[in-house]
């Protein structure tokens, strides 16, 4: 099953010079994550059967289960909004500067005093956060909704961080941590920006953008993409933003067509722009979905305006087809787990999916396409990945 639309409120050339948008101008996150102890760019994948079985020119996949070691592209986001949180602090407290190697030198942070940092999850913002926190000597707290496999919980305890689980979804362990960051004098690092909180995720959705950027050399290049469409999987959707903000700033109405995926259950970004009169809105759907990473009800408000302005279609799809993609990730040899895989889910509900003839014509996807895709995540839950993977 599948729901999808073309978005009305597209724009060619989005203006994003309003202050609100002043994070985008932000330009020292690649330079940044490069100084970290461990950082290699990921892999970039043709896989050649995937196309040839769509009926498309190439397929290509960044495969973030490679990044920093923890098996999801999230500790780029995490480390850059915790370094910037430590730059403001430092600079306000010292007026001298901190770069890079200020935030790897235990010196300056011995000056700094120590932080408790704290965070919502559903899986991997919460392991990025504690990594961030571990290399750094500092503590962390995990919020978790109830439902949250007992796997994805150990390994954010593998990092040492604590871990408290919230009778709830995912929104609400936003609203405790923060609640809770106040009342304990702890920080919050959200990977979702709300009303009064807006910095940190703007931070964290700048931190993504180094996925986009080590590409440049292969099929970002300046005389043009060498891709005609990104899919780009959303659960708050700063890591869809992120994409969608480096493509568009990098080639205006030239960008390759963007596209977003969500899970059917848990669509924010698609029920707000059908149903929220320009406004985000929570997702009207059940939130039950295998697709952990994105199982988010409400958009974050740093993501909102640029999925808004350059998202060309919208497209929610039902667990079965990232089982299905998991598999054919499986068979090429990527491992791709359930949210790592919804890009791919995407692409064959477009290719494949009857109620979905007509978008496939209109956004003139064929057999000259090339087609990017992210593998967010690998095996986040070996036991569940083994399971769909094997089919049993
Ligand atoms: C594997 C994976 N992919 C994609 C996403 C979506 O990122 P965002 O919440 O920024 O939309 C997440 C979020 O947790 C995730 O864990």
């Amino acid at each position: 099953m599948c729901r999808y639309t073309f978005n009305p409120f597209l724009k060619q050339n989005p203006d994003w010079t309003g202050k609100s948008f002043d994070f985008l101008r932000n330009s020292d996150m690649f330079e940044f994550h490069k100084s970290l102890e461990g950082y290699e760019a990921t892999p970039l994948v043709s896989l050649p059967k995937i196309a040839d079985t769509l009926g498309i020119k190439a397929v290509l996949v960044k495969d973030e289960s490679f990044r920093f070691g923890i098996n999801a592209f999230k500790a780029l986001g995490a480390s850059y909004a915790i370094y910037r949180f430590l730059k403001d602090r430092w600079e306000g407290q010292f007026a001298a500067p901190f770069n890079e190697r200020s935030f790897s030198d235990p010196a300056v942070l011995e000056k700094l005093g120590s932080f408790t940092f704290c965070a919502a999850t559903d899986g991997n913002h919460g392991r990025a956060v504690a990594w961030t926190a571990k290399k750094l000597k500092q503590s962390a707290v995990i919020f978790m909704p109830s439902d949250t496999v007992q796997a994805r919980i150990d390994s954010i305890r593998s990092e040492g961080a604590e871990v408290l689980i919230i009778d709830g979804t995912f929104d609400d362990c936003v609203r405790t941590a923060g609640q809770q960051a106040k009342e304990k004098g702890w920080f919050e690092i959200a990977d979702t920006a709300y009303e009064g909180y807006m910095t940190i995720p703007s931070w964290v959705l700048n931190g993504y953008s180094t996925l986009f950027r080590e590409m440049e050399n292969e099929i970002n290049l300046n005389e043009g993409p060498q891709i005609d469409f990104v899919f780009l999987q959303a659960g708050v959707g700063a890591f869809a933003a992120a994409g969608a903000s480096y493509y568009t700033q990098r080639y205006g109405k030239h960008r390759p067509k963007l596209i977003c995926a969500e899970p059917l259950e848990a669509a924010g970004f698609l029920d707000s722009i059908d149903f929220g009169e320009g406004s985000p809105i929570a997702a009207k759907g059940k939130m039950e979905t295998i697709m952990a990473g994105l199982n988010c009800g409400i958009p974050s408000l740093a993501a909102w305006p640029i999925l808004k302005d350059s998202i060309e279609l919208f497209l929610a799809i039902s667990d079965d087809y990232a089982e299905d993609a998991m598999r054919q990730f499986a068979a090429s040899g990527v491992i791709s787990g359930e949210a790592g895989a919804s890009g791919l889910a995407a692409l064959l509900a477009l290719m494949k999916d009857p109620a979905l003839a007509d978008a496939r014509k209109k956004i003139g996807i064929g057999e000259h396409s090339r087609v990017l895709l992210v593998s967010t995540e690998g095996d986040t839950d070996p036991e569940n990945y083994q399971k769909i993977v094997r089919n049993d």
